[in-house]
């Protein structure tokens, strides 16, 4: 199998492109943000060339001023070597950092998420995951059961986890990410769990969890409001993200639902998380 590094460089506007990359088709859980001391970008792999010219065509198409795009192709050990080399540890809310899993014996377990990630979206350097995570952890030692609803590396869970849920479930859409999800689940420990391919769109919940969380994006948030709702345990916490300033009057008219009680919103940069409590 080959392996080809598609690389997207952007300007100021880097933080709203994997939404607007997403919104033509790409893979969402593929498009991995990379930052270093130097710069931000976006980096897409995928396994043949035909994949990564397709990439570079959508991205030229899309005739953003100052977008640049470009790809490689790669050798196995550079792919992991080149995370080592730019994913480095920091914190991530309250005394937890994200620490990369290959850093996993030189930092305390308790206080610390370890994350591999190669492919699936979730290193909690994006504002979305860093806003949804503060909401989480000012509920901790307050809910049991926890579903993540788009779990990508299954950060967001491991995070319920460490503030004292046991009985921890996440789904997404395909293999390849839950299968990062649950060697992160396994690096950190997570006991009780339940990982699962699973399209929120085409199955409502017939568990009920204490904490329900869904990063995704304004569209999906509004039209897959019923089905999140369905999660829900009566009195249970609803964490939200995925939504970008602009869109917040857009999301609070498709959001609106009398069984939720809305008792924080968190606006960051770019982005604004909500906290729902439903009605008991
Ligand atoms: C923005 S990422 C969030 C990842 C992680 N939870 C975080 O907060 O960083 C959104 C995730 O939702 C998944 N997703 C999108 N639509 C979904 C659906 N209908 N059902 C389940 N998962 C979905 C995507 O594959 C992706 O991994």
């Amino acid at each position: 199998m080959g392996l080809y590094e598609v690389i997207i460089e952007s300007g100021a506007d880097s933080i709203l492109l994997p939404e607007i990359l997403a919104s033509q088709g790409l893979p969402r859980e593929k498009i991995v943000e990379i930052e270093n001391k130097k710069k931000k970008y976006i980096s897409i792999f995928v396994s043949s060339l035909k994949d990564a010219k397709k990439i570079k065509r959508v991205v030229t198409r899309l005739r953003i001023k100052g977008l640049k795009v470009r790809s490689r192709s790669l050798k196995n050990e550079n792919w992991r070597d080149k995370w080592k080399k730019d994913y480095k540890p920091f914190r991530y809310v309250g005394e937890f950092s994200v620490v990369p899993a290959w850093l996993k014996n030189k930092y305390p377990a308790n206080k610390s998420i370890f994350i591999d990630t190669t492919v699936a979206f979730g290193t909690g350097l994006h504002e979305t995951t860093k806003l949804i995570g503060k909401l989480i952890y000012q509920r901790k030692g307050k809910f049991n059961s926890f579903l993540d609803i788009g779990t990508g590396t299954g950060i967001l869970a491991v995070l319920a986890h460490k503030c004292g849920a046991n009985n921890i479930s996440g789904i997404d859409l395909t293999k390849e990410v839950i299968d990062i999800a649950r060697e992160n689940f396994n690096l950190n420990k997570v006991g009780v769990s339940n990982l699962k391919v699973k399209d929120i769109n085409k199955n409502s919940c017939t568990v009920k969890y204490d904490f329900v969380a869904a990063n995704l994006n304004t569209l999906d948030l509004t039209k897959l409001r019923l089905k999140i709702i369905s999660c829900l345990a009566l009195g249970g916490y609803l964490a939200v993200s995925g939504v970008s300033l602009e869109k917040v009057a857009e999301y609070k008219e498709g959001f609106q639902d009398k069984r939720l009680k809305l008792i924080k919103t968190l606006k960051g940069k770019e982005w604004a998380a909500f906290l729902y409590k439903k009605n008991a």
